[in-house]
């Protein structure tokens, strides 16, 4: 059995990377997505994943980075894609309205230049949404990044807006919230959302799931992430761990 973690911070350097890899494959995991959230990031994620295959290499400038960011950022962000295909999304990207609203037309430019980035390039999208649901919802539906695919990364919304993104073709990930004993909407989402366009994640190093909540997060406890959905849907994590594995081969193309 092997699970694909399909968004972890493990360039943090909070998290000892030395036997990372190893100890993540001894745990099971297949494959981990690393999200590129700040441009001095980029280049140590494409070393990461130029040292193992697990490993899979994203670029994008988080919405809480745009105000330290220079445009010319996006050039070098566009260069980056040209010349490593083993890029596999642009994340994670989006808005952001819990930490800072006085900055949302910059976010918002940003977020649209990067899903037109994207679509360029045929690449996958990740998504960040914080408090920001029905703006980031209208500017996603506005680009129409469908066809080359969007990921609802740590979805944390409700039922409803789950389901329309389903209908336009996007998938739902879901991380540790979902283990969480007082977490009921992440639950409800999981129970409904189409087994095949459901993606794990542990967005390490946060959001450890249930029972280890309060320690530090890595990839291997994506499991505890696909057990709690096979709980709520009747399967066994086998079958999770499985269609989760290749959903994220297919949107990611790998
Ligand atoms: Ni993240």
């Amino acid at each position: 059995m092997k699970f694909f973690d399909s968004h972890a911070h493990i360039d943090d350097g909070r998290l000892d990377n030395k036997y990372l890899a190893k100890n993540l494959k001894d745990a099971g995991i297949g494959g981990v997505v690393i999200p590129g959230v700040d441009r001095k990031g980029w280049k140590r994620i494409l070393e990461m994943a130029e040292e193992e295959e697990i490993f899979y290499p994203t670029v994008g400038i988080h919405p809480s980075e745009v105000s330290d960011t220079p445009w010319e950022a996006l050039e070098e962000m566009e260069e980056l894609i040209k010349n490593n295909p083993q890029i596999v999304a642009v994340g994670e990207i989006g808005l952001d309205l819990h930490w800072r609203k006085d900055n949302i037309d910059l976010q918002r430019d940003w977020f649209k230049a990067q899903m037109e980035l994207a679509k360029k390039y045929k690449l996958p999208i990740i998504i960040h949404d914080r408090e920001a649901n029905s703006q980031v919802y209208d500017l996603i539906n506005e680009v129409d990044p469908y066809e080359t695919g969007v990921i609802m990364h740590c979805y944390s919304g409700h039922v409803p807006l789950a389901r329309a993104y389903v209908e336009k073709g996007a998938y739902i990930s879901l991380a540790g919230p979902v283990t969480f004993l007082n977490a009921r909407v992440p639950k409800e989402v999981a129970a409904v959302v189409p087994i095949d366009r459901l993606l794990i994640e542990t967005d390490s190093p946060y959001l450890t799931p249930h029972p280890f909540r309060g320690k530090k997060n890595d990839p291997s406890y994506v499991r505890y992430v696909a057990q709690e959905i096979a709980d709520i849907r009747g399967l066994s994590l086998e079958e999770v761990a499985k269609v989760t594995f290749d959903n994220a081969l297919r949107v990611f193309k790998i």
